[in-house]
């Protein structure tokens, strides 16, 4: 693509304050059948985005669909995805670009949990979280890029986690993931200025979704613990990070967190590693309780 070319795209795609325009672009979101990912789907939707929802829940998905078509006017495509297939990864790409002729946005949601510690984590267990959380989304923007850099930019959003920034005792293997994709981010940041494709890392504290009852229970002998909630309380409601992530598209943002709580947090671990290794030594006691509670709770 000739640098003029792309010079005149970077103009349509953003307005005169050098902000992202949404109304009209087309955005892809997986994981968008609960939770953040349904957030996130809603916001775009209410800035005039028309959408692609990808999840495994054909059903739930086409529910989310309805909502927004009648609730935001917009026209929304449904693509049941799974995204630990790498194929199908790249597919729902192809789909979207298929129906709507182009992807503007992308936003690697889908994530799934692991729990248990690092020394007993089923290997098999720990591969399949990181196809749904690192190849799955890796696979999507290998497929995006192309399309974005044709029409001479894009934006592709990775939903990683205050966990991705320092490690959660006890789900280590979910905190490799997210570790994994801002490694990716960070290069493909760089990579893609170039193309005037923006890169995009959402970095949400606890949030109030399913995501515990859908983690994996790693740990030998407790696989009757899988798909409980024991997540450390509530957190916040979904729909803030989706008005949080749309704000940093919209921003051209690096990276995004949603309370001041939780960037204080990333800050306290990345100034203070030494003490932050030892509030983790607490945190693991702590957690062992909890799992052991709520597992025999359950017996
Ligand atoms: N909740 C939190 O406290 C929190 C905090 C920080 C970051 N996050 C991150 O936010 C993202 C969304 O999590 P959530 O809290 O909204 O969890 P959630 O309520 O469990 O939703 C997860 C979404 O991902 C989809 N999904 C799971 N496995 C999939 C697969 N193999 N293929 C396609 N879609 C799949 C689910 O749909 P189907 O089951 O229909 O496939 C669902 O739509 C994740 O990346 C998570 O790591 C969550």
């Amino acid at each position: 693509m000739s640098h003029s070319s792309s010079m005149s795209n970077n103009i349509l795609r953003t307005n005169d304050t050098g902000n992202v325009e949404l109304n009209g672009k087309v955005a892809v979101v997986t994981g968008a059948s609960r939770g953040i990912g349904e957030a996130i789907a809603a916001a775009l939707a209410a800035e005039g985005c028309r959408l692609v929802l990808a999840a495994r829940s054909a059903d739930r998905l086409q529910e989310v669909a309805d909502e927004l078509r009648v609730r935001h006017g917009v026209e929304v495509l449904v693509v049941p995805t799974d995204m630990g297939e790498e194929r199908q990864s790249r597919d729902l790409i192809e789909a979207a670009a298929g129906h709507f002729g182009t992807v503007d946005i992308l936003v690697n949601n889908a994530g799934m949990g692991i729990f248990g510690s690092m020394d007993e984590l089923h290997l098999d267990d720990l591969r399949l979280v990181f196809s749904v959380n690192f190849f799955g989304p890796m696979a999507a923007l290998q497929a995006a890029v192309p399309i974005m850099r044709r029409n001479g930019g894009g934006t592709i959003v990775n939903v990683s986690s205050i966990v991705g920034k320092f490690a959660q005792p006890l789900g280590g293997g979910y905190t490799a993931t997210k570790f994994a994709l801002q490694g990716a981010s960070e290069a493909a940041r760089a990579e893609l200025k170039r193309d005037n494709i923006d890169v995009v890392l959402v970095c949400p504290g606890l949030t109030d979704t399913e995501f515990s009852q859908h983690s994996r229970i790693s740990v030998p002998g407790a696989e009757h613990r899988q798909g409980e909630r024991h997540s450390l309380g509530r957190g916040v409601e979904p729909e803030r990070v989706g008005r949080r992530t749309v704000r940093a598209i919209r921003k051209r943002e690096r990276e995004a967190y949603v309370t001041l709580f939780d960037r204080a947090l990333v800050w306290f671990a990345i100034h203070f590693p030494g003490l932050l290794q030892w509030v983790l030594v607490y945190v693991t006691r702590y957690r062992r309780r909890r799992f052991e509670e709520v597992g025999s709770s359950k017996q």
